[in-house]
């Protein structure tokens, strides 16, 4: 017996952090992913060997967080593995780095892998709850929104709440984005807990910032459904300065997101937990897609090129 499961990386297009609070947020799955293979063991418990290219540093800083994600998932499946256990090899062509949901990928691979190595026959729904457990191992109190992502593909607007909004946004032709990385491994719980920390301090300032937050979401939904790009890019570098008054940007973002800019990106922000890991940029044409990632790699930095909001995710 055996399994195999695919989780696709995501990009946070508005509203990281925010999202932690219910305002509504808009993500994309993104084309690369992460697969999951499952082997019975000779010996008790679990075993992962991890194959994944990574940025330096980030499996070394989230070996425990891993642990402790599978050990979450294998406990909410009710798998017993004191007698029979499994080997559980990660890989595919999902980079592993903070902001592209390197840990969502792979909840999700896993848990499509448990499923199909247990004949559990689990729907795209289960996965997803399974994929959010292991989540928590990442970062405590996760939204949702990039198991949401990682599990369902596509451009998706989400809402957390006590029953979490997932909307599919359509567009006719999907749009090509730059995501950059900084090469700093981001902990995404620090990053989390010290917004929660700012805003409690500072509940006036930052109620100005979340609804301002929640108004971008409204209007960059609007200039998605127009395919509007000029208008989107200018609400990304929007959303980019709001999440730079909550203090989850760094110097290495700023500098990416401004390179991007500087080089035609139609907009630019953080995308993730932030405080390192990666950006995203907006350029809706090969040509300046091309030419952003290479100004960003001149500077020595990693780019992925990619799409977002293709219908079917993966493509
Ligand atoms: C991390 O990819 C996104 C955050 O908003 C945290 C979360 O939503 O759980 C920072």
């Amino acid at each position: 017996m055996s399994g195999e499961g695919i989780g696709f990386g995501k990009a946070i297009v508005f509203n990281e952090h925010f999202v932690v609070y219910g305002i509504p947020a808009i993500v994309s799955a993104i084309g690369k992913y992460t697969i999951a293979k499952l082997d019975a063991a000779d010996k008790p418990g679990w075993k992962i060997i991890d194959n994944r290219k990574a940025t330096p540093n980030y499996k070394e800083e989230k070996i425990n967080q891993q642990k402790e994600s599978i050990n979450l998932m294998l406990k909410k499946l009710n798998i017993d593995l004191s007698k029979k256990g499994i080997q559980i090899t990660l890989e595919g062509n999902l980079y592993a780095a903070s902001g592209i949901g390197a840990s969502a990928a792979s909840c999700v691979a896993i848990a499509r892998a448990l499923s199909q190595h247990y004949n559990l026959d689990l729907s795209n729904d289960e996965i997803n709850i399974i994929a959010y457990e292991g989540e928590k191992g990442y970062h405590g109190n996760p939204s949702g929104i990039d198991n949401t992502a990682s599990t369902f593909g596509g451009l998706i607007w989400f809402e957390k709440g006590e029953n979490d909004v997932m909307d599919k946004i359509e567009l006719q032709t999907p749009v090509e984005i730059v995501i950059g990385n900084t090469g700093k491994v981001a902990n995404t719980t620090a990053a989390v807990a010290g917004v929660k920390e700012r805003k409690e301090k500072n509940p006036e300032k930052y109620k100005e910032i979340f609804d301002r937050a929640e108004n971008i979401a409204y209007l960059a939904k609007d200039a998605l459904q127009d395919e509007d790009y000029q208008e989107l890019g200018k609400l990304m570098n929007e959303n980019h300065k709001l999440l730079q008054q909550i203090e989850v940007s760094s110097r290495e973002l700023d500098f990416l997101v401004k390179l991007a800019r500087d080089h035609g990106a139609f907009g630019a922000k953080l995308t993730g937990g932030g405080l390192g890991g990666n950006i995203i940029a907006l350029t809706p044409d090969r040509d300046l897609q091309d030419n952003v990632a290479n100004a960003i790699e001149k500077e020595g930095f990693q780019t992925l090129k990619t799409v977002i909001g293709v219908r079917r995710s993966g493509e």
